[in-house]
């Protein structure tokens, strides 16, 4: 009997896909396929025979074997091409996430105020947590033996560095290499040696200052009450200037905004009651010459607010702990959408 391959090859090659292949492997390779049956037949011949044609069978099924394979390669990566044009996803599509996110309300809280006081012309400065004595105390005029400096109410690092007790440090920066008319903003972290229900020893302030020619306590006056109308949300809310001290300022005031406490509770606005908001004051001649600039030609307003106040008093929060518990479901309640959208 002779063996020809060339039938079983063009089989091979007409096969048009892998899965016709397999079956092809079986009908030719498999356990009753055509070449194994031939080598079935090997036992009836003669020895001499036998050996010849046992040769040739196994020569055979490698070439067989080896078309097959070839041929598999070929088939699978049309398959595979096939596959990847038919599943093609067009990841520039714009989809939603399952899960928003959304801003922390003290960060919320930072951009409103930023976006408000943008609108009055200011531009937004920070400066570094870790700080100098000099930029933290000395130049804002604080006096060598001021309490405020003492080991129990500001951080002190090992070389003689501490961690900003304010965001005044920025007013340094700023009016140490920037030249006036200035209008800044400078929200950032600060620390202080405190904590319990109502206070932190990280949280976060908002330092705004103007140095313009020609500016008085009347401006300061203006640029406050327009903001705290705007930040609550009440036009004409009830706005009183309180005398008070700050080194860094002077004359200095607390400013207080009218509230209602009658019935247990606390509403913003008109009701006979004052609530403290933030401090401010002229800047003190002392800073500007600390500064390197000469109180006879610049003058400035200052103030300062703390925003985990803010967002509490906005927004109805009663305790200050949970801004940094890191709880998801309080964080979608209070957390919003950036522009102003819900999360
Ligand atoms: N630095 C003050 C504080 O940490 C806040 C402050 C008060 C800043 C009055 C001012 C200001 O610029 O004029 O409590």
């Amino acid at each position: 009997m002779t063996v020809s391959a060339d039938l079983y090859l063009t089989q091979i090659n007409a096969a048009t896909s892998t899965a016709a292949l397999d079956d092809i492997r079986v009908a030719l390779l498999g356990k009753k396929g055509s070449v194994t049956e031939l080598m079935k037949t090997l036992g009836a011949l003669p020895p001499e025979e036998r050996k010849a044609q046992g040769a040739a069978i196994n020569a055979l099924k490698e070439q067989l074997s080896a078309a097959l394979d070839a041929r598999k390669a070929s088939l699978s990566a049309v398959e595979l091409a096939e596959k990847l044009t038919k599943e093609r996803v067009d990841i520039t599509l714009p989809a939603a996430v399952s899960a928003p996110g959304a801003l922390h309300p003290i960060n919320n809280t930072i951009l409103d105020i930023t976006c408000l006081f943008a609108a009055q012309g200011f531009t937004v400065a920070s400066a570094t947590d870790v700080e100098d004595e000099f930029h933290n105390f000395d130049a804002l005029n604080f006096p060598p033996d001021h309490p405020a400096k003492a080991m129990h109410d500001t951080f002190y690092m090992q070389d003689g560095k501490l961690l900003r007790t304010h965001t005044s440090t920025v007013q340094v920066h700023v009016l140490q290499t920037q030249k006036p008319p200035l209008r800044i903003l400078a929200p950032g972290r600060v620390y202080r040696c405190d904590s319990d229900q109502t206070h932190a020893p990280m949280f976060h302030q908002i330092e705004g200052f103007v140095v313009e020619p020609g500016i008085h306590f009347g401006h300061l006056k203006g640029t406050l009450e327009r903001f705290l109308s705007d930040f609550f949300g009440i036009p004409n809310l009830p706005v009183r200037f309180r005398p008070s001290f700050f080194p860094f300022t002077e004359p200095s005031a607390e400013v207080d905004i009218g509230c209602d406490r009658s019935g247990g509770g606390l509403k913003i606005g008109s009701g006979g009651d004052w609530l403290e908001v933030l401090g401010c004051g002229m800047i003190h001649p002392n800073v500007l010459r600390q500064c390197g600039l000469d109180p006879a030609v610049h003058q400035g307003f200052a103030f300062g607010m703390g925003v985990e106040r803010l967002a509490m008093l906005k927004h109805g929060i009663p305790d200050l702990r949970a801004f940094f518990a890191g709880n998801s479901k309080w964080l979608r309640h209070f957390g919003r959408a950036p522009l102003g959208g819900l999360a």
